[in-house]
């Protein structure tokens, strides 16, 4: 518990990142796919409940500076946190508050977005209830909520450690003693059940290596603290149903897709279970569901969920791809392997695919509108002489059937709004401010992609150079003196040969810089 007046959010602050799967362009994306048309990002008006310190919502501030960004949250000390990012940034279009979900101004609204990331489920009823009503009230009617919620079946095991840890833990009162003590007690019953040998065993040891991976704040908050409360999917459907809202879809596209399970199990299911809903809450026993991110829309709003291939069109597309053969050609239509960022793998024989696949990597991180892609890909398979691959309308329908596989495994992302980031620096090179502001105390920066990344010492001391007022030979002759300096220390190469380490260093800064959608 907290000292009074204070939340136990103040006395140890969540580390507050960016979730790109909570971005307006992913959810209007997204949305399109399911035939909604949601409001466009250029002029939108954000709410986020439970911003904790802004780490989310700052840096969609930062790249629609035309849209509108409200945060709220108990916790005065990390909105204070926000505010001074805020104020160091200069951005005057989002404005933190440290307000209850439950003393929100009903008229504040109307919001085209509603962003409620690791809240309902760590909240009271009062404050759930207070949340879809929020939704219900304050979205406009074509506007999009994210919801993210704890979920039963996952949750039953997880909750018996949480029980024990908590248990355990209560005992003391000061949060580092308890974080401390709850974390021993986990190891403690992940190493005495071992012995036993049982399903049970092998559930919970899991969930304790889970656990073991997590930040101190992240231990305190989600295992620790009074509430948590995981609920069903299909009970979350239905308390939104109660307030008018229905569900759209999940954040987390592939998780919808019977097809990701193995053939029998995916028509048993549309056997078993044919509506969305039921289908998607038999899944979540399948795979043992832990954590849901809904969106959800007014129930008036019409959802057409037969995907069509010319669903993509409007719409960008973001890859990175490695090829799993020593060479390939695009004419030939052999199967070849290509894996994605999180390991997963598309096969395919299709020749627009493949080029499709060479231009993505070409231009990642940035996104490429569909219609590009397929115009770009049809070009590069006439230049290069490859057979026909039909007419127009085929070739789009094989390369949309193939993006959405893609899709739905994690492979590319779809992007309502362009990059607006480059992969070329400037004569006079800017990185983010936020991650150059960032950069000063932390190696996690967010990236213009609306994703935390790590780099290292070095990136970190020459990223905050990158301000649009030095050019490439300045940043050189300033890495050059950091260079001399340390070498002084170190005994090092000749000044010649030092010039160029330090010149190829600040090249190679620069492409990772690019790569890692840092550059303005
Ligand atoms: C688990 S943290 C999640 C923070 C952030 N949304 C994220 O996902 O990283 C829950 C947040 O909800 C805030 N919170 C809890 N009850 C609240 C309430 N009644 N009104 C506003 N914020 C609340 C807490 O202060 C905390 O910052």
């Amino acid at each position: 518990m907290a000292a009074k007046g204070k939340t136990t959010y103040d006395d140890v602050p969540y580390t507050s990142l960016p979730f790109a799967q909570t971005h307006p362009d992913r959810l209007a994306a997204l949305a399109r796919l399911f035939g909604v048309e949601a409001p466009s990002l250029e002029r939108c008006r954000v709410l986020e409940l439970g911003c904790a310190s802004g780490g989310n919502l700052i840096p969609m501030a930062l790249t629609l500076p035309g849209a509108e960004f409200v945060g709220i949250d108990l916790s005065s000390v990390q909105i204070n946190d926000g505010l001074a990012v805020v104020a160091a940034l200069g951005l005057g279009n989002v404005r933190l508050s440290a307000t209850s979900i439950t003393e929100i101004d009903s008229a504040s609204g109307p919001f085209d977005y509603i962003i409620a990331h690791g809240v309902y489920s760590w909240v009271p009823d009062e404050v759930q209830t207070r949340m879809l009503d929020i939704c219900s009230r304050q979205l406009a009617p074509d506007g999009i909520a994210f919801i993210s919620f704890n979920t039963l079946p996952g949750w039953r095991t997880r909750g018996v450690v949480r029980d024990l840890m908590r248990y355990h833990a209560m005992q003391f009162a000061e949060p580092r003693a308890r974080i401390e003590q709850a974390r021993g007690m986990a190891d403690f019953l992940a190493s005495s059940v071992a012995a036993a040998n049982t399903g049970y065993e092998t559930l919970v040891r899991a969930e304790i290596e889970t656990l073991r991976g997590q930040a101190d704040d992240y231990v305190l908050h989600e295992y620790l603290e009074d509430t948590n409360e995981p609920l069903y999917f299909h009970q979350f459907v239905e308390r939104a149903g109660n307030h008018g809202l229905q569900y759209l879809a999940d954040a987390d596209f592939g998780t919808m897709l019977a097809s990701n399970f193995a053939p029998e199990v995916a028509q048993a299911l549309v056997r078993i279970a044919p509506d969305v809903i039921r289908q998607e809450q038999v899944m979540d026993f399948l795979r043992n569901r832990t954590f849901r991110q809904a969106l959800l829309v007014h129930e008036s709003v019409r959802v057409n969920r037969k995907i069509t291939p010319d669903r993509l069109r409007g719409l960008g597309i973001s890859g990175s791809f490695q090829v799993e053969a020593a060479a390939f050609d695009i004419r030939s239509s052999d199967v070849v392997a290509f894996r994605g960022v999180r390991g997963n793998r598309l096969r395919t024989g299709n020749r627009i695919t493949k080029a499709a696949v060479m231009i993505l990597n070409e231009f990642w991180p940035r996104s490429v509108p569909f219609e590009d892609v397929v115009r770009r890909a049809r070009t590069m398979l006439r230049d290069w002489a490859a057979p026909s691959i039909g007419t127009d309308t085929e070739a789009e329908a094989t390369l949309a059937a193939d993006m959405l596989r893609c899709f739905g495994a994690g492979m590319v992302q779809l992007h309502a709004t362009p990059s607006s980031f480059s992969t070329a620096p400037r004569d006079r090179p800017v990185a983010s401010p936020l991650a150059r502001l960032q950069a000063r105390n932390d190696m996690r920066v967010t990236n213009l992609r609306h994703e935390p990344v790590q780099i290292d010492a070095d990136l970190a001391r020459l990223i905050q150079l990158l301000d649009g007022t030095r050019s490439r030979e300045d940043i050189e002759r300033v890495a050059l003196e950091w260079a001399t300096a340390n070498a002084a220390a170190s005994g090092a190469p000749t000044p010649g040969e030092m010039e160029r380490v330090v010149k190829d260093r600040v090249a190679e800064a620069l492409r990772q810089f690019a790569k890692l959608a840092l550059l303005v």
